[in-house]
């Protein structure tokens, strides 16, 4: 959700910027910025667009530049446009930002500032920012930018360039990601990780409040009272392999090839010796009445597809969208933990969420996938899921990670409960099938019926119980990346409304995988053929039904664990389409990934 890129140093800002915002441009792609100290002023330039149109307008300019700040938007307030695109410069233009976040009270601060007879240049919320450090009457730079945490409202990660202090970047940041990188050539400040590999080798997870002041000799951390701090760096882990495209044509290809190895990674990662779980105090399980698991899009679903698995172990879980929970009265259950997942550790929504939770003093664990987020520092524990740097808007390989991370997290519960001795070797055999199983997948099914999905105007999924889950997370799929309107139904459901949208225009795809199941679900395929759908049903069952007109074949594997398999077709489903209708499948129109702002 927006991405910031700021660079003091000895090689050229406008490469090291604009090489930056390719990297994040996965948060944010409706306009991209830049602006530099050249010969002491500030050289600015905007546009509305992908990166790609900002490094075409960059052509020939910004020649002997060597600090500055870049800005990728995620537009919130205000439509995407030249003018709305950051940097901000201030009315006199002797401050430079650009923001990620969102100002809750930029209205109320616009106000008072508008009756000073400060002129607005944009419709955001961030260019208050700008205004307000200019207006300041703090006699230091260092305070000016102290001062905002005392006005501003909301989420902000934030970098600012002041006139006159020529290659110097202040930094500030609330509930919004921001990281400094140190190299031999300088310093950088990014919105994530994966910006600054192959260009420093540590780097520095900002806290909350803090405020960073990086000259051209160094780096300096101050708390929101402004008392120096010591910078704890990281030694930089990813490779340049690691975040590429490689040879794939899209991220989100290379990352649904990745599946099997983000399972496998997980699975390992879950197997140690000692292992994530362990960590977990026994008597917390031991008494532990009820799971509430919570989290967004995709990660919400692999949640969803856990709490089957955990019904079955007697584990009583309940899942809720972070959105929901942040919001609803909160009630006590006793013995209660609460388990976030989430991909980038960074959606806001998820945060909160487990603000609430621990502010009711309710042991929270975490699922994740970036080891230096948000969430993984203020939860109580850790699971982490292995897959590996995800770039495509759309969740793939994360998703597997998650399921693999909750059915090792349920099966350690079930047996801390019942007493029994953990073998999480059962569970590893089993999960060491469906990679194999995948590893082999062929998908020339898949792509046929890519082509057949790429005409339909709606598509359906249905299925019952844990496939209702899988039929969720493969309706978000298609309808993210391939702008086709589709929906999830628990297959029973059809007949109490839906039924009346089906007719020979829709595709309905049903997903049975549980044999208890299969019976119903087929009842509800006959009822839609009945109504002239098109109906594809995705299971490893071996039937011969005239009423399904394509059949999508899955692997066998324990039942418990299908949803693995399930959702692979589904996801390259997705993909395929996207890339059929001549769409960008890795970044899909309004969305982005890392939702920081609520
Ligand atoms: C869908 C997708 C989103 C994310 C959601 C949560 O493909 O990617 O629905 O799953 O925004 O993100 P994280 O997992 O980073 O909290």
């Amino acid at each position: 959700m927006c991405g910031i890129i700021g660079y003091v140093g000895s090689k050229s800002a406008k490469e090291e910027i604009l090489d930056g915002l390719k990297m994040l441009e996965y948060r944010g792609y409706d306009s991209a910025g830049i602006c530099c100290f050249e010969k002491g002023k500030f050289s600015l330039i905007k546009k509305k667009g992908k990166v790609a149109t900002l490094v075409e307008a960059c052509q020939g300019q910004l020649k002997d530049v060597h600090c500055g700040i870049g800005h990728t938007r995620w537009a919130t307030h205000g439509d995407p446009s030249d003018k709305n695109a950051h940097p901000f410069l201030s009315e006199n233009n002797s401050v430079a930002i650009v923001h990620n976040g969102i100002i809750e009270n930029f209205e109320v601060l616009k106000g008072s500032l508008q009756k000073q007879g400060v002129r607005f240049r944009s419709d955001t919320d961030s260019e208050v920012i700008a205004q307000l450090l200019q207006k300041s009457k703090c006699e230091s730079e260092l305070k000016k930018v102290q001062e905002l945490s005392t006005l501003l409202k909301g989420s902000y990660a934030i970098a600012i360039l002041f006139k006159g202090l020529e290659n110097q970047i202040f930094a500030i940041r609330k509930n919004s990601p921001l990281i400094v990188g140190k190299s031999k050539d300088g310093f950088y400040l990014s919105s994530d990780v994966n910006a600054l590999v192959d260009k420093t080798d540590e780097y520095h997870i900002m806290e909350e409040n803090e405020i960073i002041w990086i000259d051209n000799n160094d780096c300096y951390a101050f708390d929101e009272h402004l008392q120096a701090k010591e910078i704890v760096y990281n030694k930089m882990n990813l490779t340049k392999q690691d975040i590429s495209r490689g040879a794939f044509e899209h991220y989100m290809l290379k990352e649904i090839m990745q599946v099997p190895n983000a399972i496998k990674n997980t699975i390992q990662e879950c197997d140690a010796v000692i292992n994530p779980y362990m960590k977990l105090p026994r008597e917390m399980i031991k008494e532990l009445r009820h799971i509430t698991i919570i989290g967004c899009g995709t990660a919400y679903n692999a949640g969803l597809t856990a709490s089957h698995y955990a019904r079955e172990r007697e584990i009583l879980v309940d899942c809720v969208y972070a959105s929901e929970y942040r919001y609803r009265k909160f009630l006590p259950i006793e013995n209660e933990i609460c388990i976030f997942i989430s991909q980038s550790g960074e959606t806001a929504d998820t945060i909160e969420a487990l603000k609430i939770a621990k502010e009711h003093s309710i042991p929270t664990i975490v699922v994740t996938n970036v080891a230096s987020s948000t969430l993984n520092k203020l939860a109580d524990f850790i699971i982490p899921t292995k897959a590996g740097p995800e770039i495509a808007v759309a969740s793939t390989k994360a998703y597997n990670a998650q399921i693999t991370a909750l059915y090792g997290l349920m099966d350690y519960i079930y047996c801390i409960k019942h007493k029994l001795n953990c073998r999480s070797c059962i569970l590893k055999d089993k999960l060491d099938d469906v990679v194999k199983k995948l590893e082999h997948y062929s998908f020339k099914k898949v792509n046929e019926l890519a082509d057949i999905i790429k005409e339909s105007e709606r598509v359906f999924y249905i299925g019952r119980g844990v496939d209702y889950a899988t039929s969720q997370e493969a309706s978000l799929k298609l309808k993210e990346i391939s702008n086709i309107h589709s929906e999830s139904l628990y297959a029973g459901e059809l007949k109490h409304g839906t039924l009346a949208l089906i007719d020979e225009h829709t595709t309905v795809i049903a997903i049975a995988t549980q044999k208890s199941l299969f019976d119903k679900t087929l009842n509800s395929i006959y009822e839609i053929k009945a109504r002239g759908a098109r109906v594809i049903l995705v299971t490893q069952f071996e039937v011969d039904i005239e009423a399904v007109d394509m059949l999508i074949d899955l692997p066998c594997t324990d039942q418990a664990i299908m949803a693995e398999i399930a959702i692979y077709p589904m996801q390259m489903l997705a993909y395929k389409t996207a890339v059929l209708k001549g769409l960008d499948p890795d970044k899909p129109r309004n969305l982005a990934k890392s939702v920081t702002v609520e």
